[in-house]
């Protein structure tokens, strides 16, 4: 069995992205660029991975770091072809083949790159290519045929003449060739162009003048193969990949209400029968149950969430953990380190941080729940405010099971209230309160009867 060693090209700045950033690090589908084409290939197992930088070198290396891929740096980019030569020394004594792609080129299926290494070796070729028919095939390298029968070679879309232009079929950047002849290849290319570049696809028509066999393979779906140039691509590509993960998830039996406002990255994970609404985005490594109720409006990033749980309109959730049955928003902010036990109920405008929430406790209205732990059954009424920081450090509140926190009141941390507090409502508190107790601040109610009326009158003679 041939060795397989990969080559992924990342070094370019991508000028056409008019972007300070490396075209490659621009994020597609909530991860950089290059990492979409990588991580397929690293599902091949290779046994050697380059990968060639040069555009904010460390930035790139930073987005993946790993001790199992050699970081080739490429001080000038002066091509495809001389990027691929800059990798020469990760492939010493290399005798097996290579595949060769291209960081801005995400969508390429593991599948396809199977299918190639299969005819490659299949047809014992010096290197095969992937092609593809495209209904604009503008910017892309174009494929020379003699008639309808074998490669001649590749045309850039810079060199090439107006009836070239017309050809459909393009090189898609994906290659798969034997090491040695690879890099001899390589060595012959000159930069005899308009761009003034090494091309990588001139190692076609040098292989060709060696007699040495050169095969194609077309993909199916040309969606696969297209490269990220413009802002406007990436937007296209981010559409397209919405559209295929939605699709998956659809299939899986997610009910998406509206699937062209729902955003669902690549990490997360929908358990079946769960009904999503209109303008949800489900980010980073988020897992949403079964038969859960997302209303619409949601932004959830990291966030578990167990089955039967109800998101109500508009709710953010970032690190979170909301368990079975649990009722959330509309209007509510889960901040990192929430951790709701099964049927909690979180209402409208409650904020939550670093919050252990016991079974069955409700904070339904206008609260903050910052550094807590809370038991289960308790009731938290409107207005509760958890009072974490007095400007230099954040302090912890702790309170028991079946608490009844009346509303408008001040925790002032750090402080406990045992189980089956009672606190009347309107009070500031700052000692701990001992288990069973009732808490209430000492204050003389007035009335003043006829009081409106007089004051209304007076402000009338002073018209
Ligand atoms: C390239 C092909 C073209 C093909 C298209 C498919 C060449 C000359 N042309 O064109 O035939 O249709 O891909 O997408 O190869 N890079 C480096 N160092 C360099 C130059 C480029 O690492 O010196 C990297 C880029 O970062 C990028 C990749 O190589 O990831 C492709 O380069 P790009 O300039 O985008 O080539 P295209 O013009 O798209
Ligand atoms: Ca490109």
């Amino acid at each position: 069995m041939q060795e397989l060693g990969i080559i992924l090209l990342a070094a370019g700045q991508g000028t056409r992205m008019k972007s300070d950033l490396p075209k490659v690090l621009h994020s597609l589908g909530g991860k950089p660029l290059f990492l979409h084409a990588l991580q397929t290939a690293q599902r091949l197992k290779p046994a050697r991975v380059a990968i060639v930088i040069g555009h904010g070198a460390d930035a790139v290396r930073r987005a993946y770091p790993s001790n199992n891929v050699a970081w080739i740096t490429q001080e000038q980019q002066l091509g495809t072809g001389h990027a691929v030569l800059c990798a020469k020394d990760a492939f010493r004594e290399f005798k097996g083949d290579i595949l060769i792609l291209s960081g801005d080129v995400p969508l390429i299926q593991e599948q396809t790159l199977r299918m190639m290494i299969e005819r490659h070796r299949g047809r014992s070729a010096a290197a095969t290519l992937l092609t593809a028919f495209l209904d604009e095939p503008k910017g892309y390298g174009r494929i020379l045929r003699d008639g309808p029968g074998g490669i001649t070679g590749i045309i850039e879309e810079k060199d090439a003449a107006p009836a070239q232009r017309q050809i459909r079929e393009v090189n898609a950047g994906v290659y798969v060739a034997s090491a040695p002849f690879l890099f001899t290849a390589l060595s012959e290319v000159k930069n005899h162009n308009q761009q003034r570049e090494y091309y990588l696809p001139d190692i076609v028509a040098i292989g060709l003048d060696q007699k040495a066999p050169i095969e194609t393979v077309r993909v199916d779906d040309p969606r696969e193969m297209l490269g990220v140039n413009t802002r406007e691509e990436l937007a296209f590509m981010e559409k397209n990949l919405r559209q295929s993960i939605n699709k998956k998830w659809m299939l899986a039996g997610v009910t998406l209400k509206d699937p062209e406002t729902t955003y669902i990255e690549d990490g997360v994970t929908i358990g079946k029968d769960t009904v999503i609404g209109p303008n949800t985005q489900l980010r980073g490594s988020t897992v949403i149950g079964e038969r859960c109720q997302i209303d619409g409006s949601a932004f959830l990033t990291d966030a578990q969430i167990g089955d039967e749980v109800q998101l109500r309109f508009s709710v953010v959730m970032t690190g979170c953990r909301v368990d079975r049955g649990a009722i959330i928003g509309p209007f509510a902010h889960l901040r990192p380190g929430s951790n709701l036990a099964p049927n909690v109920h979180i209402g409208n405008f409650v904020e939550t941080k670093e919050a252990k929430i016991g079974e069955g406790t409700k904070a339904n209205h206008l609260t903050y729940l910052g550094d807590v732990t809370i038991g289960r059954d308790s009731n938290i009424g409107a207005g509760t405010i958890t009072c974490n920081y007095d400007g230099f450090h954040k302090y912890k509140t702790a309170i028991g099971d079946r608490v009844q926190v009346g509303s408008d009141t001040t925790l002032v941390a750090p402080i406990s209230l045992g189980d089956d507090v009672y606190v009347a409502t309107a009070s500031t508190v700052r000692h701990d309160i001992p288990s069973g107790a009732l808490v209430y601040n000492q204050r003389e109610e007035r009335v003043r009867e006829g009081w409106t009326e007089q004051k209304r009158k007076k402000m009338k003679g002073s018209e």
